[in-house]
């Protein structure tokens, strides 16, 4: 958001806690609300709609009913959509590359199979059809795995393991699971770019241009930031059938890197996330 703010008029929707405050304009309201949301549009009369809000980490998903994850992840998302249509804004929806097969070698390009294994990822995926079919100006982006460090009231896993570690408790890493794992830092920049870019995508993947296990890439910053990497206790994902077996969603981006959107090296963008750890 900072970084939208510097150069573009930004007018924030939040939920229940707004996180960047003036000069940022904002409204709170919930995606649910048409009713909300219609007077929002037709007084702010966006030029581009930047759809981030959704029921993502499990934990969180558990606290709600799978009807009202439904009702934010897709229902919404074709509201949001269709409101967009309406006032003739871009919408640009954020979807997640967990709606991607796991199971056929990673490095993954948009057109490859899709095979979402948990309610996330399936909602996620009803999205990007919701979103389809409410308007015809969209951009969606499969996300990869985000880390860094988050002013919301989810943790990504990267945070927690860094709490964990810095109060000196053990954490389970796995060795067999592969994301194009992205700093926030550099997804904030690349969406900037995105958004003032001229093309003509509807689809796209949006991650770094490296495939890292969650072990490579925590041991990596543990090292840089001088914590204890004997409390990583690195393991097999197949050592937990429990958790859904999604072994490598790693991210083919070459249409993004095309378009002059090019990720920062892994090793770099560690440097930046340990520049600007949390104060707490
Ligand atoms: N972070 C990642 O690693 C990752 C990876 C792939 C894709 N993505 C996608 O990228 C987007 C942003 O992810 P994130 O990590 O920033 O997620 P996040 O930290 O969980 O934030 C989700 C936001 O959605 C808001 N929200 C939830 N229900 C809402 C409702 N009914 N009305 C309005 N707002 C609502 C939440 O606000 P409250 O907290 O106030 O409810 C929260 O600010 C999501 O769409 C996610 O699926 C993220």
């Amino acid at each position: 958001m900072p970084e939208l703010v510097r150069d573009h008029t930004v007018h924030a929707i939040y939920h229940k806690t707004p996180m960047f405050l003036p000069p940022c304009d904002f409204s709170v309201a919930d995606i649910r609300e048409e009713e909300v949301l219609s007077p929002i549009f037709a007084k702010f009369q966006p030029e581009m709609v930047l759809h981030l809000a959704g029921i993502t980490a499990v934990s969180h998903a558990l606290a709600i009913t799978e009807d009202d994850v439904k009702a934010i992840n897709v229902t919404a998302s074709g509201t949001l959509a269709k409101l967009s249509q309406k006032f003739s804004a871009k919408i640009i929806y954020t979807s997640t590359d967990l709606v991607y097969s796991g199971s056929e070698g990673g490095m993954v390009k948009e057109d490859g199979k899709l095979e979402p294994l948990s309610l996330y990822a399936s909602t996620k995926l009803e999205g990007e059809t919701a979103v389809r079919e409410s308007t015809n100006d969209f951009l969606i982006l499969r996300l990869a795995l985000m880390y860094g460090f988050s002013k919301g009231k989810v943790k990504s896993f990267f945070q927690e393991a860094y709490n964990k570690v810095k109060s000196g408790q053990k954490v389970v890493l796995f060795n067999d699971q592969y994301r194009s794992s992205l700093s926030v830092l550099d997804a904030a920049r690349m969406m900037k770019k995105l958004i003032t870019s001229q093309h003509a995508y509807k689809l796209l993947n949006f991650g770094s241009a490296e495939r890292t296990s969650r072990a490579q890439l925590f041991s990596r910053f543990v090292q840089k930031a001088g914590l204890d990497e004997r409390l990583l206790e690195i393991r097999s994902l197949k050592e937990f059938p429990n958790l859904p077996q999604v072994e490598d969603v790693s991210l083919d981006v070459s249409i993004l890197v095309s378009m002059g959107i090019t990720p920062m090296p892994v090793e770099k963008s560690i440097d930046e996330t340990v520049k600007n750890l949390p104060n707490s």
